[in-house]
């Protein structure tokens, strides 16, 4: 993250779809240069969020403020954002090259201009090769780095993407997450996913939102700063749960990314880290269990959990 100030500031942000709620009194501050991690489960009002930002909805309570203008403004002043939409859709009977050629003039960009700007943004993305093609012929992965090329199109200040890896594989997964971490340093982004161990890697900062209303806005470190909490990186999936929890009836266990990690918690919340080490590491090496890391941690998945929890309280 290059500073604190905010590239986009959403404030007590209302919509309802005729009587549902959608938004309530929603808030939002995503620091400029920051990936920013849009956390909620289906429903939640992810995509209604994005479509309000990006002008497709008209909000009915609230302020939106983009670059430091209210949302109105920005848009008169003729700057624009990126979006990748949850169904992304292209125009099946016009290459590539055409259509994105259509969407840079759409941005004030002249032919010339908007010729050179996508070629720039179909190289970024590792798709110059495909511009005379149409989208049909393209695979799922190409798909989406074709969404991507048209969400950076004109370099807009602030790009969001919609559950943009929903579906793929995990090798065009991980090409994705790299190709954002290249672009990082250009803009800013918001990404919404519930693929939560992998937003902890490349997100630093986090909003969760539950039924339209925000539970909390954070860096990702301070959010995961180290509590009662340790993760234990194993080297086999032998662990049965249920004999850990009673053998140790003072703390929690949990299994992160397909088995490989154990995370320990202490359901003492003055346990500190180093205590619950010298109780499961005996009995890890007891048992046989290989251990490959030990990171006193708590995961986003868990304090996603944690928080949706406490917010029903
Ligand atoms: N076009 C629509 N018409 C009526 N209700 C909608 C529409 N789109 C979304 N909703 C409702 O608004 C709420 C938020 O939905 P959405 O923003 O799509 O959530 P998310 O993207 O987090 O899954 C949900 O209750 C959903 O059913
Ligand atoms: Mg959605």
């Amino acid at each position: 993250m290059k500073t604190t100030e905010p590239i986009l500031e959403i404030k007590q942000l209302s919509f309802s779809y005729g009587t549902i709620k959608a938004l309530d009194e929603f808030n939002m501050r995503v620091p400029k240069g920051s990936i920013c991690a849009f956390v909620g489960r289906n429903g939640a009002g992810k995509t209604t969020t994005f479509s309000v930002i990006a002008g497709f909805l008209r909000f009915h309570a609230g302020s939106i403020s983009l670059c430091g203008q209210n949302l109105h403004e920005f848009r008169k002043s003729g700057k624009m954002i990126g979006l990748l939409p949850q169904e992304v859709s292209f125009f099946d009977d016009r290459t590539i090259f055409s259509q994105l050629v259509f969407l840079a003039r759409l941005s004030g960009l002249s032919k010339n201009e908007a010729e050179n700007e996508t070629r720039r943004v179909l190289s970024r993305v590792s798709l110059l090769d495909q511009a005379g093609n149409n989208p049909h012929e393209l695979s799922r992965g190409m798909k989406m780095r074709l969404g991507i090329a048209q969400a950076i199109l004109a370099c807009p200040p602030l790009i969001l993407l919609d559950e943009p890896t929903a579906g793929l594989d995990p090798v065009i997964r991980s090409q994705f997450y790299e190709l954002i971490k290249e672009l990082k340093n250009d803009t800013t982004f918001v990404i919404s996913s519930h693929n939560l161990s992998e937003l902890e890697t490349l997100c630093d900062m986090v909003c969760f939102i539950e039924k339209g209303k925000s539970i909390s806005m954070d860096t990702m470190d301070h959010l995961l700063q180290a509590e009662n909490t340790v993760h234990f990186k194993i080297g086999n999936d032998s662990i049965q749960l249920e004999n850990l929890k009673t053998t140790f009836t003072d703390l929690d266990f949990y299994f992160e990314r397909d088995g490989n990690v154990l995370s320990v918690t202490s359901k003492n919340s003055c346990t500190l880290t180093s205590d619950i080490n010298k109780t499961i590491l005996p009995w890890l090496l007891q048992n046989h269990i290989p251990i490959l890391e030990v990171t006193p941690k708590v995961s986003l998945h868990q304090k996603y959990l944690k928080q949706l929890t406490q917010n029903q309280k």
